[in-house]
């Protein structure tokens, strides 16, 4: 087993803003995390470069995890989008069924501890599951990426894959925030309750589609079953609408291009008592980004 490794982050990184609340005077005795759903192409990495600033001084944010599973051209992640990404002020980048999408994937595999894969892949897959994020005036932190199995490729068991992880983390941390990357709600909802008082927050991702179940189970853990797309709305799920109807209706094979209107930050904003582990607070986010003038 891999010993635990940290992921610094000193002051003054991080898109120019402060990177303790504590340091800029915004001290809320919790940890606040901003957490941005799947980034969809070039309209997303817009957003996050051009909200991610304001969302931090709005919400006295500690960190920033943002799902970048989609953020090369609507597939994959490249060298140059999770530069770009983590310049815009994210900390911590997680992935899902679309890893794989481009090949430079496995530079930031191997060599980039602030990327984070599925932990459910086979032992010996490049990559790690899970990361430890710390900075000046905050406790750890673990970020850990999760992929369902129901309708979706198969892995290994993720509730038996993440209670592993978990103990593991929590021998350094009860401050644990997982994206859960799933189609189904059901396994969302049944992972998150099994983890209930292990975890601080799961949120959902890969639907595109933000579910308004945000609540605290008794435990003491947060939970969104999803937490939608960032990228352009006026579209199926980040793609122009016309192509993917005549798929529907014709089942033949069409280029899918990332839309352009309506774009959206997504995600959610967790409160977490830095003693405990528990969510003190869940925020659904969905901002817009004001069209190009
Ligand atoms: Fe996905
Ligand atoms: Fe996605």
């Amino acid at each position: 087993m891999r010993d635990v490794e940290y992921v610094k982050r000193g002051a003054g990184d991080g898109a120019g803003e402060t990177a303790c609340p504590r340091a800029s005077g915004h001290y809320f005795g919790g940890v606040k995390l901003l957490f941005i759903a799947d980034i969809v192409g070039q309209p997303g990495r817009r957003a996050v470069k051009e909200l991610v600033p304001q969302l931090r001084r709005r919400h006295g944010v500690s960190l920033v995890v943002a799902n970048g599973e989609n953020s090369a051209g609507g597939s994959g992640i490249t060298l140059n989008t999770a530069q770009e990404i983590f310049a815009a002020g994210v900390d911590i980048i997680t992935s899902g069924d679309h890893l794989w999408d481009q090949k430079e994937v496995m530079g930031l595999l191997e060599n980039e501890r602030r990327f984070v894969r599925p932990l459910n892949y086979p032992p010996g897959t490049p990559g790690q599951g899970s990361a430890l994020f710390e900075a000046p005036g905050l406790p750890p932190v673990a970020i850990l990426n999760l992929q369902g199995r129901t309708f979706m490729p198969s892995l290994e068991n993720p509730f038996h894959a993440v209670l592993a992880e978990v103990q593991r983390l929590r021998l350094t941390t009860k401050i644990i925030f997982i994206d859960f990357h799933a189609e189904a709600t059901s396994e969302k909802v049944a992972l998150a309750r099994m983890l209930d008082g292990r975890v601080s927050a799961v949120v959902g991702t890969h639907t595109h589609v933000q579910t308004a179940d945000e609540q605290i189970f008794p435990g003491g853990t947060a939970f969104l079953c999803d937490g939608g797309f960032t990228g352009p709305h006026e579209s199926v799920i980040g793609r122009e609408i016309e192509p993917i109807i005549r798929r529907f209706m014709t089942n033949m094979p069409q280029k899918f291009e990332v839309a352009k209107g309506r774009v959206l930050l997504q995600g959610a904003v967790v409160e977490i008592d830095e003693l405990t582990g528990r969510a003190k607070g869940i925020e659904r986010v969905s901002e817009a980004l004001p069209p190009k003038p």
